[in-house]
């Protein structure tokens, strides 16, 4: 992993060339969890090397699972594993921390770990998490910032989640494999993410049903076996790159996009925008005029366009030939870019979760500040856009989930660094 600590963007007049998409990691972190619930040796394929996924391996490695990460190659041997609580710097560098609650009540009824970190886009509690888990026979304390959570033995119950969270369908689905009997959530998310982790616990042994609804039914079957996994693309990491060939005359070839059904709520929006989008046998072709179509824009529950992508759409809009609006409906602090994008001479006016972005307004190269993972991503597409020169700070932030951004960009000949 690149340690500089910015990235240095030029102004680029058009995109052209090939980018292959990195495998997801929101996928990949709720699998690696899911590992620990069964003793053996999993191979994980198209590993994305990002900073999260270091985190896990090494909060893993606290419960004496040994991992080897090798070309996009990861191999998780939980045989030795063994319970040990979760410290604080560690969890707290990772929102997906959380999600070993789940297969450590499951495997030993008892977790001991640090509140999780994250990207600060809100007040991301977990009250779903634990209203679900006490649910099913756990005592849940809370003292001094740290977790503990024990079962006598955890019983399958009937859960219906206020909000369909992912993170929290995803522990209670992780924790109900080793609960006695079936357990019912209803409200449940149906990202994705949700789809393939439920199928990689198929694939272990476990059965479920309603895969791909709000209704989840599951039963663990008792003693599973480790089982191999391939991880789909990263769909966000896709969506940015489709967003910002909007903002730009582009013609691009998106490789290791096996299945555009993931993507169809970002290439809906993106069509809007102006640019075309076609399948092919084995990559996505995107071209466009770099006109940008004004419009009205909200994110959403999936399958509506997905909160993560929400900084770069409000980039992009700043191409856009008129004023627009975006709507923030998942995080309640997200609109955080704005403040940086400034600095830019954006033009943007905040209306509680809702952003009037003037289009078409000419920008200023400056430098500015990443402080979470797709603000940051979204200040450098922005960068593409501005006169002169942008400096991105504090990129440390991109690399938890973005494998070699730079890289990436070069690959469609963006001029830039690494300073
Ligand atoms: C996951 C994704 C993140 C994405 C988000 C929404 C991973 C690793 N991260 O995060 O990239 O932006 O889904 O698509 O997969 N909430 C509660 N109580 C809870 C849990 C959540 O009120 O116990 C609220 C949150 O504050 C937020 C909303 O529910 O407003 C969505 O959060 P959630 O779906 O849980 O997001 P994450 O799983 O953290």
């Amino acid at each position: 992993m690149n340690s500089m600590k910015a990235i240095s963007v030029k102004e680029t007049s058009e995109l052209k060339g090939t980018i292959e998409i990195q495998g997801s990691k929101n996928t990949i972190l709720p699998i690696m969890a899911a590992t620990l619930l069964a003793s053996g040796v999993s191979v994980i394929y198209n590993c994305p090397e990002i900073e999260d996924v270091q985190v896990m391996r090494q909060l893993l490695e606290c419960l004496h699972v040994t991992t080897k990460l090798e070309n996009h190659v990861l191999t998780v041997d939980t045989t030795g594993a063994a319970y040990a609580p979760l410290p604080a710097f560690l969890t707290g560098k990772l929102r997906s921390s959380i999600l070993l609650l789940g297969p450590m009540l499951a495997r030993w009824q008892k977790a001991e770990l640090g509140m999780p970190g994250g990207c600060a886009i809100g007040l991301r509690p977990i009250d779903i998490h634990l209203e679900g888990l006490v649910k099913m026979n756990v005592d849940v304390n809370l003292h001094k910032d740290v977790l503990s959570c024990k079962s006598f033995y955890l019983q399958g119950c009937e859960y219906h989640l206020r909000f369909p969270s992912v993170g929290a369908t995803e522990n209670m689905i992780l924790a109900a494999v080793g609960a006695k009997g079936r357990t019912i959530l209803r409200g449940a998310a149906k990202e994705p993410e949700i789809m393939e982790l439920c199928n990689y616990l198929i694939s272990m042994g476990v059965l479920i049903e309603g895969v791909g609804t709000d209704v989840l039914v599951i039963k663990g079957t008792g003693v599973l076996t480790s089982s191999d996994y391939c991880n789909v693309f990263d769909r966000i990491v896709a969506g940015t790159y489709l967003l910002m060939a909007a903002a730009l005359p582009s013609e691009i070839k998106l490789l290791g996009i096996e299945d555009v059904r993931y993507l169809k709520n970002v290439i809906d929006v993106v069509e809007r925008l102006g640019v075309n989008v076609i399948k092919m046998d084995n990559y996505l072709s995107v071209q466009s005029m770099g006109k940008v179509k004004a419009g009205e824009f909200e994110t959403g529950i999936y399958p509506e366009f997905p909160t993560d992508l929400q900084p770069v759409l409000l980039a992009v809009l700043l191409k856009a030939d008129g004023e627009s609006s975006l709507t923030e409906k998942i995080f309640e602090n997200r609109l955080g870019i704005v403040k940086e994008l400034k600095k830019l001479n954006a033009k943007i006016r905040i209306r509680e979760q809702e952003a009037m972005i003037q289009g078409g307004i000419e920008l200023q190269g400056h430098t500015v500040k990443a402080t979470d993972l797709r603000q940051g991503a979204a200040l450098v597409v922005a960068g593409l856009l501005c006169k002169g020169y942008t400096t991105i700070t504090d990129i440390g932030y991109i690399q938890r989930g973005y494998e070699d951004i730079v890289k990436d960009l070069q690959g469609v000949g963006v001029d830039i660094t690494y300073v």
